[in-house]
Protein backbone atom coordinates (compact mmCIF):
# COMPACT_ATOMS: atom_id res chain seq x y z
CA UNK A 1 0.00 0.00 0.00
CA UNK A 2 1.25 3.54 -1.00
CA UNK A 3 0.98 6.30 1.27
CA UNK A 4 0.24 9.60 -0.18
CA UNK A 5 0.45 13.20 0.86
CA UNK A 6 0.53 15.46 -1.91
CA UNK A 7 -2.61 16.49 -4.79
CA UNK A 8 -0.50 16.24 -7.05
CA UNK A 9 1.25 12.93 -6.73
CA UNK A 10 -2.54 11.70 -5.83
CA UNK A 11 -3.55 12.48 -9.00
CA UNK A 12 -0.41 11.71 -11.17
CA UNK A 13 -1.17 7.95 -9.75
CA UNK A 14 -4.13 7.88 -10.89
CA UNK A 15 -3.95 9.41 -14.32
CA UNK A 16 -1.14 6.57 -14.65
CA UNK A 17 -4.19 3.85 -13.72
CA UNK A 18 -6.56 5.31 -15.56
CA UNK A 19 -4.18 5.30 -18.57
CA UNK A 20 -3.61 1.31 -17.76
CA UNK A 21 -7.35 0.61 -18.13
CA UNK A 22 -7.75 -0.14 -14.53
CA UNK A 23 -10.98 0.63 -12.77
CA UNK A 24 -10.54 2.46 -9.54
CA UNK A 25 -12.89 2.47 -6.49
CA UNK A 26 -12.57 4.87 -3.70
CA UNK A 27 -13.48 4.89 0.01
CA UNK A 28 -13.68 8.34 1.86
CA UNK A 29 -12.92 8.33 5.44
CA UNK A 30 -12.15 10.70 8.26
CA UNK A 31 -9.99 8.04 9.32
CA UNK A 32 -9.90 6.44 13.15
CA UNK A 33 -11.28 3.07 10.85
CA UNK A 34 -13.68 0.36 12.41
CA UNK A 35 -15.65 -2.47 10.28
CA UNK A 36 -18.07 -0.24 9.38
CA UNK A 37 -14.78 1.88 7.34
CA UNK A 38 -13.26 -1.32 6.58
CA UNK A 39 -16.83 -3.19 5.07
CA UNK A 40 -16.71 -0.29 2.16
CA UNK A 41 -12.74 -0.65 1.80
CA UNK A 42 -13.49 -4.80 1.91
CA UNK A 43 -15.98 -4.58 -1.31
CA UNK A 44 -14.32 -1.67 -3.01
CA UNK A 45 -11.37 -4.45 -3.27
CA UNK A 46 -13.63 -6.51 -4.65
CA UNK A 47 -15.15 -4.72 -7.26
CA UNK A 48 -12.31 -2.61 -9.00
CA UNK A 49 -8.68 -3.43 -10.29
CA UNK A 50 -7.11 -0.21 -7.41
CA UNK A 51 -8.74 1.34 -4.19
CA UNK A 52 -8.20 4.18 -3.07
CA UNK A 53 -8.96 5.25 0.87
CA UNK A 54 -8.35 8.74 2.29
CA UNK A 55 -7.92 9.65 5.39
CA UNK A 56 -8.73 13.60 6.39
CA UNK A 57 -10.55 14.96 9.07
CA UNK A 58 -12.79 17.77 7.16
CA UNK A 59 -12.93 20.83 9.35
CA UNK A 60 -14.95 22.70 6.74
CA UNK A 61 -17.36 19.66 8.01
CA UNK A 62 -17.61 20.93 11.47
CA UNK A 63 -19.55 23.81 12.84
CA UNK A 64 -18.62 26.02 15.44
CA UNK A 65 -18.74 24.02 19.14
CA UNK A 66 -18.60 21.01 17.36
CA UNK A 67 -15.62 17.94 18.16
CA UNK A 68 -13.27 19.18 15.39
CA UNK A 69 -10.53 19.13 18.02
CA UNK A 70 -11.51 16.05 20.14
CA UNK A 71 -12.32 14.05 16.65
CA UNK A 72 -10.57 10.82 17.60
CA UNK A 73 -7.50 10.02 15.28
CA UNK A 74 -5.32 7.12 15.23
CA UNK A 75 -3.37 7.08 12.04
CA UNK A 76 -0.74 4.33 12.40
CA UNK A 77 -3.36 1.97 13.01
CA UNK A 78 -5.68 3.38 10.31
CA UNK A 79 -2.55 2.50 7.92
CA UNK A 80 -2.38 -0.78 9.20
CA UNK A 81 -6.14 -1.86 8.90
CA UNK A 82 -6.05 0.02 5.68
CA UNK A 83 -3.11 -2.26 4.45
CA UNK A 84 -4.85 -5.44 5.76
CA UNK A 85 -7.73 -4.74 4.28
CA UNK A 86 -6.44 -4.25 0.72
CA UNK A 87 -6.07 -0.62 -0.27
CA UNK A 88 -3.68 -0.04 -2.75
CA UNK A 89 -3.42 3.80 -2.07
CA UNK A 90 -3.91 5.79 1.01
CA UNK A 91 -4.59 9.51 0.80
CA UNK A 92 -3.84 11.39 3.91
CA UNK A 93 -3.29 15.34 3.15
CA UNK A 94 -2.66 18.18 5.20
CA UNK A 95 -5.22 20.37 6.08
CA UNK A 96 -2.69 22.75 4.51
CA UNK A 97 -2.63 20.87 1.48
CA UNK A 98 -6.57 20.78 1.17
CA UNK A 99 -7.02 24.29 1.76
CA UNK A 100 -4.36 26.18 1.24
CA UNK A 101 -5.84 29.36 1.02
CA UNK A 102 -9.18 31.17 1.65
CA UNK A 103 -11.55 29.43 -0.54
CA UNK A 104 -13.05 31.40 -3.86
CA UNK A 105 -16.13 28.70 -3.82
CA UNK A 106 -17.86 26.98 -1.70
CA UNK A 107 -20.72 24.57 -2.39
CA UNK A 108 -24.09 24.69 -1.07
CA UNK A 109 -26.57 21.79 -0.65
CA UNK A 110 -29.81 23.40 -0.97
CA UNK A 111 -31.73 19.78 -1.19
CA UNK A 112 -32.24 17.27 1.13
CA UNK A 113 -30.88 19.26 4.04
CA UNK A 114 -33.45 21.15 6.02
CA UNK A 115 -34.22 17.81 7.95
CA UNK A 116 -31.91 15.78 10.34
CA UNK A 117 -28.50 16.33 10.94
CA UNK A 118 -29.08 19.09 8.00
CA UNK A 119 -31.16 20.85 10.25
CA UNK A 120 -29.01 20.76 13.52
CA UNK A 121 -25.93 21.21 11.49
CA UNK A 122 -26.20 24.11 9.63
CA UNK A 123 -23.41 24.19 7.12
CA UNK A 124 -22.50 20.37 7.82
CA UNK A 125 -23.52 19.16 4.42
CA UNK A 126 -21.84 22.08 2.71
CA UNK A 127 -18.80 21.13 4.16
CA UNK A 128 -19.09 17.37 2.99
CA UNK A 129 -20.35 18.39 -0.92
CA UNK A 130 -17.17 21.14 -0.94
CA UNK A 131 -14.82 18.39 0.51
CA UNK A 132 -16.02 15.40 -1.88
CA UNK A 133 -16.03 17.49 -5.03
CA UNK A 134 -12.26 18.57 -4.29
CA UNK A 135 -11.73 14.36 -3.53
CA UNK A 136 -13.51 13.13 -6.76
CA UNK A 137 -11.40 15.78 -8.65
CA UNK A 138 -8.15 14.58 -6.90
CA UNK A 139 -9.08 10.67 -7.00
CA UNK A 140 -10.97 10.39 -10.02
CA UNK A 141 -12.91 6.57 -9.07
CA UNK A 142 -15.40 4.98 -11.18
CA UNK A 143 -16.91 3.78 -7.83
CA UNK A 144 -17.48 5.69 -4.49
CA UNK A 145 -18.00 3.57 -1.36
CA UNK A 146 -20.59 5.11 1.23
CA UNK A 147 -21.96 4.04 4.42
CA UNK A 148 -25.97 3.83 4.92
CA UNK A 149 -25.20 4.98 8.60
CA UNK A 150 -24.94 8.40 7.33
CA UNK A 151 -28.28 7.71 4.94
CA UNK A 152 -28.49 11.80 4.82
CA UNK A 153 -24.94 11.82 3.31
CA UNK A 154 -25.74 9.43 1.17
CA UNK A 155 -28.44 11.45 -0.43
CA UNK A 156 -26.83 14.31 -0.41
CA UNK A 157 -23.60 12.73 -2.27
CA UNK A 158 -25.77 10.86 -4.91
CA UNK A 159 -27.84 14.62 -5.93
CA UNK A 160 -23.84 16.06 -6.45
CA UNK A 161 -23.16 12.89 -8.44
CA UNK A 162 -26.29 13.73 -10.42
CA UNK A 163 -25.96 17.68 -10.45
CA UNK A 164 -22.36 17.82 -11.57
CA UNK A 165 -22.17 15.07 -13.95
CA UNK A 166 -19.67 13.07 -12.22
CA UNK A 167 -18.73 10.00 -14.08
CA UNK A 168 -19.02 7.96 -10.76
CA UNK A 169 -21.31 5.18 -9.53
CA UNK A 170 -21.86 5.31 -5.60
CA UNK A 171 -22.40 2.47 -3.87
CA UNK A 172 -24.29 2.85 -0.65
CA UNK A 173 -23.35 0.06 1.74
CA UNK A 174 -25.14 -1.30 4.59
CA UNK A 175 -24.58 -0.32 8.53
CA UNK A 176 -22.10 -2.42 10.65
CA UNK A 177 -23.34 -2.77 14.13
CA UNK A 178 -22.10 -3.91 17.32
CA UNK A 179 -23.49 -6.86 18.86
CA UNK A 180 -25.71 -4.99 21.28
CA UNK A 181 -26.92 -3.70 17.20
CA UNK A 182 -25.36 -0.01 18.50
CA UNK A 183 -23.93 1.36 14.77
CA UNK A 184 -20.25 1.22 15.05
CA UNK A 185 -18.85 4.94 14.60
CA UNK A 186 -15.06 6.55 15.10
CA UNK A 187 -17.15 8.50 18.03
CA UNK A 188 -18.18 5.37 19.92
CA UNK A 189 -14.66 5.46 21.49
CA UNK A 190 -15.89 8.53 23.03
CA UNK A 191 -18.50 7.27 25.35
CA UNK A 192 -18.24 6.68 29.26
CA UNK A 193 -19.15 3.06 29.76
CA UNK A 194 -22.97 4.15 31.29
CA UNK A 195 -23.11 6.20 27.95
CA UNK A 196 -22.33 2.90 26.11
CA UNK A 197 -24.66 1.05 27.85
CA UNK A 198 -27.23 3.54 27.12
CA UNK A 199 -26.48 3.82 23.64
CA UNK A 200 -28.20 0.64 22.95
CA UNK A 201 -31.66 1.95 22.81
CA UNK A 202 -30.68 3.71 19.73
CA UNK A 203 -30.96 0.80 17.65
CA UNK A 204 -33.95 -0.37 19.82
CA UNK A 205 -35.84 2.26 19.08
CA UNK A 206 -35.55 1.74 15.36
CA UNK A 207 -35.97 -1.72 15.60
CA UNK A 208 -39.21 -0.93 17.22
CA UNK A 209 -40.32 1.44 14.30
CA UNK A 210 -39.75 -1.49 12.06
CA UNK A 211 -41.61 -3.77 13.81
CA UNK A 212 -44.48 -1.28 14.14
CA UNK A 213 -44.54 -0.56 10.22
CA UNK A 214 -44.28 -4.18 9.49
CA UNK A 215 -47.38 -4.61 11.98
CA UNK A 216 -49.18 -2.39 9.41
CA UNK A 217 -49.01 0.96 11.19
CA UNK A 218 -48.32 4.26 8.56
CA UNK A 219 -49.06 7.06 10.18
CA UNK A 220 -45.50 9.23 10.21
CA UNK A 221 -46.50 11.11 12.85
CA UNK A 222 -47.41 8.16 15.20
CA UNK A 223 -44.43 6.42 14.29
CA UNK A 224 -42.49 9.11 15.42
CA UNK A 225 -44.32 9.92 18.71
CA UNK A 226 -43.97 6.15 19.38
CA UNK A 227 -40.56 5.64 18.61
CA UNK A 228 -39.81 8.76 20.70
CA UNK A 229 -41.13 7.17 23.75
CA UNK A 230 -39.37 4.78 24.02
CA UNK A 231 -36.10 6.47 23.04
CA UNK A 232 -36.90 8.42 25.76
CA UNK A 233 -37.53 5.90 28.08
CA UNK A 234 -33.96 4.44 27.31
CA UNK A 235 -32.32 7.47 28.27
CA UNK A 236 -30.85 9.37 31.03
CA UNK A 237 -27.45 10.68 30.18
CA UNK A 238 -28.10 11.54 26.67
CA UNK A 239 -30.93 14.03 25.23
CA UNK A 240 -32.75 13.54 21.76
CA UNK A 241 -31.76 15.87 19.08
CA UNK A 242 -34.27 14.23 16.86
CA UNK A 243 -36.57 11.68 15.74
CA UNK A 244 -38.02 11.70 12.02
CA UNK A 245 -39.76 9.35 9.43
CA UNK A 246 -39.31 10.18 5.82
CA UNK A 247 -38.93 9.29 2.35
CA UNK A 248 -35.47 8.00 1.52
CA UNK A 249 -33.80 9.10 -0.54
CA UNK A 250 -36.15 12.42 -1.05
CA UNK A 251 -36.27 13.27 2.81
CA UNK A 252 -39.67 14.70 2.36
CA UNK A 253 -42.14 14.59 5.03
CA UNK A 254 -45.06 12.54 3.97
CA UNK A 255 -48.29 12.05 6.77
CA UNK A 256 -48.52 8.27 5.77
CA UNK A 257 -45.33 6.05 5.06
CA UNK A 258 -45.26 4.21 1.25
CA UNK A 259 -42.62 3.28 -0.84
CA UNK A 260 -38.89 3.96 0.81
CA UNK A 261 -39.11 5.58 4.19
CA UNK A 262 -36.23 5.88 6.50
CA UNK A 263 -36.42 6.23 10.39
CA UNK A 264 -33.69 8.51 11.58
CA UNK A 265 -32.63 9.91 15.21
CA UNK A 266 -30.01 11.48 17.08
CA UNK A 267 -28.95 11.51 20.52
CA UNK A 268 -26.53 13.92 22.36
CA UNK A 269 -24.75 11.93 25.08
CA UNK A 270 -22.35 14.53 27.20
CA UNK A 271 -19.53 13.01 25.38
CA UNK A 272 -21.11 12.29 21.41
CA UNK A 273 -23.08 12.74 19.77
CA UNK A 274 -24.29 9.82 17.98
CA UNK A 275 -26.76 9.10 14.81
CA UNK A 276 -28.69 6.14 13.34
CA UNK A 277 -31.16 4.88 10.64
CA UNK A 278 -33.35 2.57 9.11
CA UNK A 279 -34.90 2.06 5.88
CA UNK A 280 -37.87 0.35 5.12
CA UNK A 281 -38.84 -0.10 1.71
CA UNK A 282 -42.91 -1.05 1.35
CA UNK A 283 -43.24 -4.77 0.19
CA UNK A 284 -40.07 -6.08 1.70
CA UNK A 285 -39.29 -7.77 5.00
CA UNK A 286 -35.56 -7.66 5.35
CA UNK A 287 -34.18 -4.49 6.13
CA UNK A 288 -30.71 -3.78 3.88
CA UNK A 289 -29.79 -1.98 6.63
CA UNK A 290 -28.73 -5.43 8.38
CA UNK A 291 -27.16 -7.39 5.61
CA UNK A 292 -23.51 -7.31 5.22
CA UNK A 293 -22.16 -5.46 2.88
P1 LIG B 1 -16.54 8.94 8.32
O1 LIG B 1 -17.48 9.30 9.40
O2 LIG B 1 -15.14 8.55 8.68
O3 LIG B 1 -17.18 7.79 7.48
C1 LIG B 1 -16.57 7.32 6.29
C2 LIG B 1 -17.54 6.36 5.60
O4 LIG B 1 -17.74 5.22 6.43
C3 LIG B 1 -18.91 6.99 5.38
O5 LIG B 1 -19.40 6.65 4.10
C4 LIG B 1 -19.74 6.38 6.48
O6 LIG B 1 -21.12 6.31 6.19
C5 LIG B 1 -19.12 4.99 6.57
N1 LIG B 1 -19.45 4.36 7.87
C6 LIG B 1 -19.24 4.87 9.11
N2 LIG B 1 -19.73 4.02 10.05
C7 LIG B 1 -20.27 2.97 9.39
C8 LIG B 1 -20.94 1.77 9.79
N3 LIG B 1 -21.16 1.48 11.06
N4 LIG B 1 -21.36 0.93 8.82
C9 LIG B 1 -21.15 1.19 7.50
N5 LIG B 1 -20.53 2.31 7.06
C10 LIG B 1 -20.09 3.19 7.99
O7 LIG B 1 -18.52 10.24 6.51
C11 LIG B 1 -17.44 10.77 6.64
O8 LIG B 1 -16.38 10.19 7.30
C12 LIG B 1 -17.12 12.15 6.04
O9 LIG B 1 -18.29 12.92 6.06
C13 LIG B 1 -16.53 12.07 4.61
C14 LIG B 1 -17.50 11.42 3.61
C15 LIG B 1 -15.19 11.31 4.61
C16 LIG B 1 -16.26 13.52 4.09
O10 LIG B 1 -15.40 14.20 4.94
Amino acid sequence: MKVITSIQEMQQSMREQIKNGKSIGYVPTMGCLHEGHLSLARRAVKENDVTVMSVFVNPLQFGPGEDYESYPRSFENDQQEAERAGIDFLFVPTNAEMYPRESSFLLKAVKRTDVLCGKSRPGHFDGVATVVTKLFHIVMPDRVYFGLKDAQQVAVVDGLINDFNFPIELVACPTIRELDGLAKSSRNVKLTSSERREASHLSKSLRFGRSLLQAGERNSAKLRTEITNLLQAGLSKGEIDYVDVLTYPELAHVERAAGRMIVALAVRFPSARLIDNMIWQEGEIDDANDDEC
